[in-house]
């Protein structure tokens, strides 16, 4: 195949592109001139630990424009304040108060995924911007969401639009982030506060300003998505009473979020027998790790049900927040907020869901294919109805993109799990 060739047909469609060459043709699939992407799980979690400095220290969260933001000391300093942040907001949680607030902002009938990203967006909300921030900020963050983290936002927009944006976004934001550090708060009251007080002397406003950006993409757009793709995968498969974070775990194997993960190399070497060098991109690529059929029964198949067992929690080809010191600072946070989302929508109504398509948006985030989803306060009558129904219906599938097939709606149930509370530090 010739270079452009590969690089092209990769683009066209990610997902069939590499099914097509994963596993057979071994654990590397090249997909540009020189990009690879990496499936081998023991060579992925490797390169992300890099822990014989084969590639240069770096991490998609902290890149920006205008190269990685620095030092590692302040990286870890952002780290460590915006954990402790997510997780005193998150130990405030009440599942009361949650479902009061699922109640009051998901409508009878919504649309989503952007439905579950406005809903993570409006409860982290203050985690981003703390409640005495202006209001032009937040209606800038509004806009952003809108315009910028829902799937497909920016095939939305004109392009005048999205440079309209662009620019509001540097402007409003340095100009933020400067009166954030005039200001000097000794504690970090949002993620803004963490940002701006991370800064060395002298680093550029529009820099922070992105690695705020990459907050504002984790909160309402991965957390919502992970959300989505667990009420997408659990509405068109056969019902189950499994819990809520298994249903989680599960949507973030099959279809993981931040599926691919780009590293440099500093030296030639071998990466799971294939050659690379410094001009060229390993892309640790969870979507392929999640799937690979040595680590996996079945690895294709949407099974919660494989989470019961111990030896799952610690199967290597699991890396869907990433692996390493670069491994995602809210990856157990974040996961037991969505499944207490996820059990605060299910909790006594009925859902059904129905797909508009089985086609992910295939992006730097990977959404869910467009669905409605009708939630119902559960009376006896619908639970006795629910027991008759249907179990199986449409299932996203790389292979087949935009078939429309998919309009069967299946209802869901979904007990709760007390392994639901946010755990204790791990990174
Ligand atoms: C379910 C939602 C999320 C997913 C799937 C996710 C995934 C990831 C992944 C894969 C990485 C590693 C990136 C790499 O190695 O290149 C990462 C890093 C990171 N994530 Fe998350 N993330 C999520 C939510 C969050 C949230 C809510 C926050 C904080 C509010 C957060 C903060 C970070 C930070 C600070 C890093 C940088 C680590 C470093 O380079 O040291 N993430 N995330």
């Amino acid at each position: 195949m010739l270079e452009d060739d590969i690089s092209d047909r990769f683009t066209q469609d990610p997902l069939r592109f590499l099914e097509a060459h994963f596993p057979h043709d071994g654990g590397v699939v090249r997909i540009g001139a020189a990009e690879y992407a990496l499936g081998d799980p023991i060579a992925a979690r490797d390169v992300l630990r890099n822990a014989d400095g084969r590639y240069r220290e770096h991490s998609d969260f902290f890149h920006s424009r205008h190269g990685d933001f620095g030092p590692r000391a302040a990286q870890l300093k952002i780290r460590r304040d915006a954990r402790t942040l997510v997780r005193d907001l998150l130990q405030r949680q009440d599942p009361q108060a949650l479902r009061a607030l699922v109640d009051q902002r998901l409508a009878e009938v919504s649309e989503w995924p952007d439905a579950g990203n406005r809903l993570v967006y409006g409860y982290l909300s203050p985690l981003l911007l703390a409640p005495d921030s202006p209001p032009k900020l937040r209606a800038l963050l509004d806009r952003i969401v809108e315009r910028a983290v829902l799937a497909n936002a920016r095939a939305r927009q004109p392009r005048w639009r999205r440079m309209l944006l662009q620019f509001q976004t540097t402007f409003q934001l340095s100009s933020a982030i400067e009166a954030r550090q005039r200001a000097h708060r000794p504690q970090p009251q949002d993620l803004l506060d963490v940002v701006a007080g991370a800064a060395e002397p002298g680093q550029r406003l529009d820099e922070l300003s992105e690695i705020y950006l990459s907050f504002l993409f984790a909160v309402a757009g991965s957390v919502g998505f992970v959300l989505a793709w667990s009420l997408y995968l659990a509405g068109t498969h056969p019902r189950r009473d499994v819990p809520a974070d298994w249903v989680v775990r599960e949507a973030l194997r099959l279809w993981p979020v931040a599926w691919q993960l780009g590293r440099r190399p500093t030296a030639a070497h071998a990466v799971a027998g294939t050659d690379v060098t410094t001009t060229d991109e390993v892309v640790v690529c969870p979507y392929l790790v999640h799937r690979h059929p040595d680590y996996w029964a079945d690895p294709g198949a949407f099974r919660p049900e494989r989470w019961a067992a111990p030896e799952a929690w610690q199967n290597p080809a699991f890396i869907p927040f990433g692996h390493g010191p670069h491994r995602c600072v809210a990856a157990d946070l974040s996961q037991a907020l969505v499944a207490a989302l996820y059990t605060a929508i299910e909790a006594d109504h009925a859902l059904v869901v129905t797909p508009h398509d089985t086609r992910p948006t295939i992006a730097a985030a990977m959404a869910p294919p467009p669905f409605r989803l009708s939630r119902r306060p559960r009376t006896p009558a619908t639970a006795v109805r629910e027991e008759g129904c249907p179990a199986a219906g449409a299932r996203p599938s790389a292979a087949t993109p935009g078939r429309r097939d998919a309009r069967r709606a299946v209802p869901m149930t979904m007990r709760s799990d007390p392994r639901l509370q946010p755990q204790g530090e791990t990174t």
